[in-house]
């Protein structure tokens, strides 16, 4: 009879195996990676990480908008951009097979791919990121109290990073016009920094417009300026702040944001440059305000691994290492150079709420109400780790 010890391996390659398999189902299958390379990683995986009960979030919760709202804006976006379900699927192919083929660039290289994109791919994560921060509740208290605080000065800004295909911009506009709905004669806009490499400001402006002519924030009376305002900057993230500060009267800063976002973009930053990702988490420690919240999300399969030394861990195992001062491990964890600057490794950070392993399962009205709209897009399930950091 096997060991309890082996057994739990094997699951685990197992839960690796499945992660692979919905990611290949979502975007086409990952690169083949040496058998090798995977047994260590698979053994990597059992010794080095402890993997939390497996938990999911709720279709949606009381905090957020109903999720037939979130899709209705979808659709209509869908209505606003292409002629009919066939030109929709037809350049969803084609975004799919630039994905497959990681030809990054192509595959967003005009705005009717980017919405179809937005279409096929956001739109669940929107509903997923509604639920997800809104199942948070200092996420929920930061937005809630902003909104009752007396103080009109104080204003309340968030930066989502890597959010140009605006999930999060959608998910976040969710809850804040939910919350709103208590406090509808108070002007208290939320300012909503969007950081993207890409070229996504015509998409961010067309789905803020979409937000604020649905009337998501309830305004009393609705004369009253919009309260959902979206900055887009397309810039490198891992510049913007690394570089030496020479910015216009637009440039925002990291000690001014009460919420920061990296959803599904941390890996891509490690795979970008690793060295400049550990400096932007570095500089995140120096500069965020004390209570600032950082949402990092990520996918649970292996395609979230990078290669520390000649190891490979889960992202988050670095994200943990930086955020939460613990410098000593991840030295071990790399190739044992010392640090030139040790002590920026030193995060100032708690981890409030987290999961390794975290589904997001989409309920059958808001499958039903979406595919009787646009036939053949599916909303599938998803599965991701998360973590929720306060600064201190
Ligand atoms: C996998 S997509 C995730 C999109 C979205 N956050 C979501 O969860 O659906 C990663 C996003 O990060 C952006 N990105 C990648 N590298 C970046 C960088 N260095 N600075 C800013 N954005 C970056 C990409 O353009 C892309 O929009």
């Amino acid at each position: 009879m096997p060991s309890r010890r082996i057994a739990r391996t094997q699951a685990k390659k197992a839960a690796l195996l499945q992660a692979q398999q919905e990611e290949a189902a979502l975007y086409g299958p990952p690169a083949p990676q040496a058998e090798e390379e995977e047994e260590d990683l698979a053994d990597e995986f059992a010794r080095k990480v402890v993997i939390k009960d497996i938990v999911a979030i709720p279709p949606h919760t009381q905090y957020q908008l109903a999720t037939d709202q979130i899709l209705h804006l979808f659709h209509r976006l869908f209505q606003s951009s292409f002629t009919d379900t066939t030109e929709l699927q037809s350049t969803i192919q084609a975004v799919k097979t630039d994905l497959y083929n990681r030809d990054y660039l192509d595959a967003f290289d005009d705005d009717a791919k980017r919405l179809a994109y937005l279409i096929r791919w956001s739109s669940l994560r929107a509903l997923s990121y509604a639920s997800l921060m809104s199942s948070l509740t200092p996420i929920v208290e930061m937005i809630s109290e902003y909104i009752i605080e007396e103080d009109e000065d104080e204003d309340c800004q968030c930066l989502l990073i890597g959010g140009g295909a605006s999930a999060e911009i959608v998910g976040l506009a969710a809850i804040y016009g939910r919350m709103k709905e208590f406090c509808s004669t108070k002007d208290k806009p939320l300012q909503i920094n969007v950081m993207d490499v890409s070229d996504w400001g015509s998409i961010v402006t067309q789905v803020t417009n979409e937000i604020n002519t649905l009337g998501w924030i309830r305004q009393v009376p609705d004369t009253r300026p919009q309260q959902f305002i979206t900055n887009y900057l397309k810039n490198d993230v891992l510049t913007y702040f690394n570089g030496v500060p020479e910015k216009d009267d637009t440039a925002i800063s990291l000690a001014n944001q009460k919420l920061i976002t990296l959803l599904f973009t941390t890996n891509e930053l490690f795979q970008e440059d690793k060295s400049k990702s550990i400096q932007f988490f570095q500089r995140m420690n120096q500069e965020c305000s004390p209570g600032t919240l950082l949402l990092i999300a990520e996918s649970a399969g292996s395609y979230s691994n990078i290669q520390i030394g000649t190891k490979q861990f889960p992202v988050f195992f670095m994200i943990d290492m930086l955020l939460s001062n613990k410098k000593s491990e991840l030295k071990k964890a790399g190739s044992g150079k010392k640090s030139k600057t040790p002590e920026a490794y030193d995060g100032a950070w708690e981890l409030v709420e987290s999961s390794d392993s975290c589904w997001y399962r989409v309920d059958k009205e808001s499958q039903d109400f979406y595919s009787s709209r646009l036939e053949n897009i599916k909303l599938e399930n998803m599965r991701f780790f998360f973590r929720l950091y306060r600064k201190l």
